[in-house]
Formats: structure tokens, sequence, C-alpha cells
């Protein structure tokens, strides 16, 4: 292990405030590999995180160059089958079956339905990023190919699959959030940007045949980690909540 000498010196590390506003999630990333040393600084710097009880009911498996490369070539064959067998007709899917279902393996369910409130908000976001990629509303084959881009880390050299504790519930998933956007924060500090990716739990197989995960932790999220591109995409900056619609009026 190193001691992370690669990263920015405290000192030049930008404020809480100014993280906050300027992370977005990153959609498109350099090849530039990043340093052990830095990946382990950003996650030293993580550990900080609050989390009841202190337990930190998280763990992280790193995945960096052929290892990554690896497991994303695994999860996009799956992702691309998946994908062929929504789009067959009875008889192709039928024959399909007989090689196996290519349906999901993750811990968690990462399909969902979102309650009209949320879903109206899931779909703007969603628009907004495919009108800035210049995606069609009903350019499927594109629409597939974008979501496919999860499976390759949207190009991030390096990806961190984060798994929390199965026994804790919504107590755990907490906990797991704040280290998420403690390690998000602190890759940006340092001028690097990352993805936090649910698609990444859809299939745990390819992650779990690479690594060997302690009893009871179950894979709840992928972070694409890497040097943002200079592409638009990463840019983008999804509409919030206004307060009025944050906070909870008294009777
Ligand atoms: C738990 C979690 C899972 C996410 N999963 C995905 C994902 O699978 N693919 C993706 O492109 N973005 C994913 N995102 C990123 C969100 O779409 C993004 O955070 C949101 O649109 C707000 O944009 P911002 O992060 O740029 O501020 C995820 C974010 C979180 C916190």
């Amino acid at each position: 292990m190193q001691d992370g000498t690669a990263s920015k010196p405290a000192d030049t590390l930008i404020g809480v405030d100014a993280a906050l506003k300027a992370r977005r999630s990153i959609r498109d990333f350099d090849a530039t590999p990043v340093p052990e040393a830095l990946v382990e600084d950003i996650l030293t710097a993580a550990l900080n995180a609050p989390s009841w009880g202190n337990v930190q009911p998280y763990r992280v498996a790193v995945a960096s160059g052929a290892l990554a490369q690896d497991i994303s070539r695994d999860l996009m064959a799956t992702y691309k089958r998946a994908m062929a067998f929504r789009g067959a007709g009875l008889l192709k899917r039928l024959k399909m079956l007989r090689g196996g279902i290519p349906s999901p393996d993750g811990d968690f369910n990462t399909i969902m339905r979102y309650p009209p409130e949320l879903d109206a908000r899931y779909k703007a976001t969603g628009k907004g990023l495919y009108e800035l990629l210049g995606i069609k509303r009903g350019d499927r084959a594109a629409r597939d190919r974008q979501m496919g881009r999860n499976f390759a880390f949207f190009g991030a050299p390096t990806v961190l699959f984060v798994f929390c504790s199965a026994d804790l519930g919504a107590y755990a998933a907490l906990d797991t959030g704040a280290f998420i956007q403690s390690l998000a924060l602190a890759a940006h500090a340092r001028g690097l940007g990352t993805c936090a990716q649910a698609a990444l739990a859809t299939w745990a197989g390819p992650v779990k045949a690479r690594f060997d995960i302690p009893e009871g932790y179950k894979l709840i999220c992928g972070v694409a980690l890497g040097y943002p591109s200079a592409e638009p995409v990463n840019a983008y900056a999804p509409k919030r909540r206004t307060l009025d619609e944050l906070c909870i009026a008294p009777k």
C-alpha cells in the first residue's frame, strides 16, 4: 500500500461548498489511469463519512486496468444478450432461453417503478441527458447504446464496486450513501470525476467471480472513477428540487 502522495496536498483542495456545487456525474472519462495511491487517498478521505454507531457497514472492490476491462467485457456481453432477448420475437426468445436467461442476478433490484412524483423527475432527468447527447426519444438503438456505456464504466479506467451489509437494511444503505457521496466529493476535490452507477449492481456475477466478497455483504452500487473528458455531457446539471419542494410545511 502506498501513502497517497500522488494526490494534491490538503491545502490546495477546494472547499466543501464549492465541491458540492461543482460535482456532477461524469459520463465520459479520459483513458488516463488513476494512480493506485490516488485511489487509496480518495478512499481514505471517504472513510471519514459518518455511519450509525460508526459501524461503517460497507466494503469496496476496486478494479483498474485489465481487471476492470475483464469485468466490463462480461457485463457488456450480458447486457447485450439481455437487450437482444428483449427485442427478439417469441421463437428466438425460446431459442435463447436454452442458453440461459440473461435475467439480473444482482443482490438488489435495480429495475423499479417510481411513484408519480419521482417518476416525473426521473424522466425529465433522462430526457435532458438524451437531448444533450443528441439522442432522439424514439431512437431505441441509440438509447440502448448509451445505457450500455454504463457497462464500459463510461470509459473510466477504475471502477469501485460498493457493497453494504445485508443485515442492517435501510440504515446500512443510508451509511453507504454517505460514504459514496464522500468519495465523490473527495475525488472531485482532487480533479477526478465519478459516476455512481446502480446499473452496475444489476448483474453481480462478473464481480463475484473475481473478488471474494465477505459473507453478509451485498453489491449495492458501482462508482466509475477517472479523469473527466471535455465532452459536454459532463457539464449536464439536472434540475434540483426548490426549497419549497424540499421542505414539508407544518400543519
Ligand atoms: C445511487 C445512485 C445510482 C445511480 N445510478 C446511475 C446509473 O446507473 N447510471 C448513470 O448514468 N447515472 C447514475 N446515477 C447518477 C444520477 O443520475 C445523478 O446523480 C443525478 O442525475 C444527478 O446528477 P448529478 O450527479 O450530475 O448532480 C446514480 C446516482 C446515484 C446516487
